[in-house]
């Protein structure tokens, strides 16, 4: 579950400090990318050119970098998170962040951060037991940070008792099955419109534009994967699915993709639009192949199509989830946020054609994901599977 997850890892200033070098290396196995932040007293015990070789980033103490000036952003820090974890914490840590004491990188951090945070305490058994940590643990699990407890055993003092730190593979375990957890989508019904749609000048051309269907159809594994019940309502195209339980509806055109639209989203959880629908279509259909020999070219009359997401925003209920699509080339995070509420989405997923590698035909894609409480997280260019799931994972964070 951990790969390609952004990790904050927190060190601060205790002798466990030294495990936290085979927990950075445990996250980065299982495929994570890890953003190490120390506090100044966690430098006494471990060093930052060893977490920096590991974790292939600059680690992150101070709130500026001494000798450029540059300035460390714990805003952006706490965004990009995927999960926070800090480990050791020490009582000092523990007590910053149950009272919200920013004078230090690591607790600005995450002070920031909207992602998930486990505290991993480390500290000697008296100071653990103490009333004053007790009770900063209790508030720091009344916020809605993970606590891994901490083991008894032996400890830095050489007194047996509670307080030594979780061990790296149970702090790994105890963040992977958080992500398996709560990505999951067992249970829900997820359907997803893909491709184009045509439409038909007469029997032999049509109106239509370059989707493959790659996205939406990547969309549909990733949540087959995770367990749900999917169908994918599907203009023409030539991928399928490839995990075996995804049903697909066949349309062609905006029209017919409508109606299995609005059908199937009667009974949906989630719905994600990511079909690129023709916005018009032909006024009159030729019955028989319009001739080139003869008369002048035709003029063709186009009629506006309906706006699939936008019906479906109109009947959305409590409990549905509606994420659309937007394909922009200019203006893009304007044009996206007003196709969110325009819509009624609960989210939207821009990719603009300016960027290489995004949007139609391609095996990758560059996204923004923009949500409706006026959040917005850009990721780097991925293949479509990453992207897709992505997206799950941010549409399982709004559920
Ligand atoms: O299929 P691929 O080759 O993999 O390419 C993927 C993609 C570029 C098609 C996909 O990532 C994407 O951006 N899909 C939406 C394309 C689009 O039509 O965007 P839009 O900005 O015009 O539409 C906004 C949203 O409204 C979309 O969710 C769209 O599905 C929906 N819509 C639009 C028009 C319409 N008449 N009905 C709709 O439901």
């Amino acid at each position: 579950m951990l790969k390609g997850k952004h990790i904050i890892l927190g060190i601060t200033g205790g002798i466990a400090a030294y495990k936290s070098v085979s927990l950075l290396r445990l996250f980065v196995k299982a495929g994570a990318e890890v953003q190490v932040v120390i506090t100044p007293a966690g430098k006494e015990f471990i060093t930052p050119v060893t977490l920096s070789a590991l974790s292939g980033r600059p680690v992150i103490s101070e709130f500026f970098t001494a000798n450029t000036g540059q300035w460390n952003s714990h805003v952006d820090i706490g965004l990009w998170a995927d999960a926070m974890v800090i480990a050791p914490a020490t009582a000092s840590t523990i007590a910053k962040m149950a009272c919200g004491v920013a004078d230090n990188m690591l607790v600005t951090t995450y002070l920031s951060a909207k992602a998930p945070v486990f505290v991993a305490p480390a500290m000697d058994l008296d100071m653990m037991a103490h009333p004053t940590t007790q009770r900063n643990i209790d508030l720091l699990r009344s916020y809605g940070n993970h606590i891994i407890d901490s083991r008894a055993g032996e400890l830095a003092s050489h007194l047996v008792g509670k307080g030594r730190m979780a061990e790296p593979e149970e702090i790994l375990a105890a963040v992977d099955a958080f992500f398996e957890s709560s990505l999951t989508m067992k249970g829900l019904k997820v359907r997803v419109t893909a491709g184009p749609t045509y439409e038909k000048i007469d029997p032999v051309r049509f109106i239509g534009n370059y989707s493959s269907g790659k996205m939406g159809y990547a969309i549909a594994d990733e949540a087959a994967r995770r367990g749900a019940d999917v169908t994918v309502v599907s203009g023409p195209v030539s991928v399928s699915p490839s995990e075996p339980g995804v049903k697909v509806v066949r349309v062609e055109s905006a029209r017919e993709m409508m109606e299995a639209a609005r059908r199937e989203f009667a009974e949906a959880d989630v719905a994600v639009m990511a079909a690129a629908v023709a916005d018009y279509a032909p006024a009159e259909q030729a019955q028989s192949k319009i001739k080139r020999e003869g008369a002048e070219p035709p003029v063709i009359r186009l009629v506006k199509n309906p706006d699939i997401a936008a019906a479906l925003g109109e009947v959305k209920r409590s409990g549905q989830t509606l994420v659309g699509f937007a394909l922009e080339t200019d203006h893009e995070m304007e044009n996206a946020a007003d196709k969110m509420r325009r819509k009624n989405l609960d989210m939207i997923v821009l990719n603009s054609l300016r960027d290489s590698g995004a949007g139609f035909g391609t095996d990758t894609n560059l996204v923004t994901m923009l949500t409706a409480d006026g959040r917005s997280k850009r990721y780097d260019l991925k293949p479509k599977r990453e992207v897709a799931s992505d997206i799950l994972d941010q549409i399982c964070a709004l559920r």
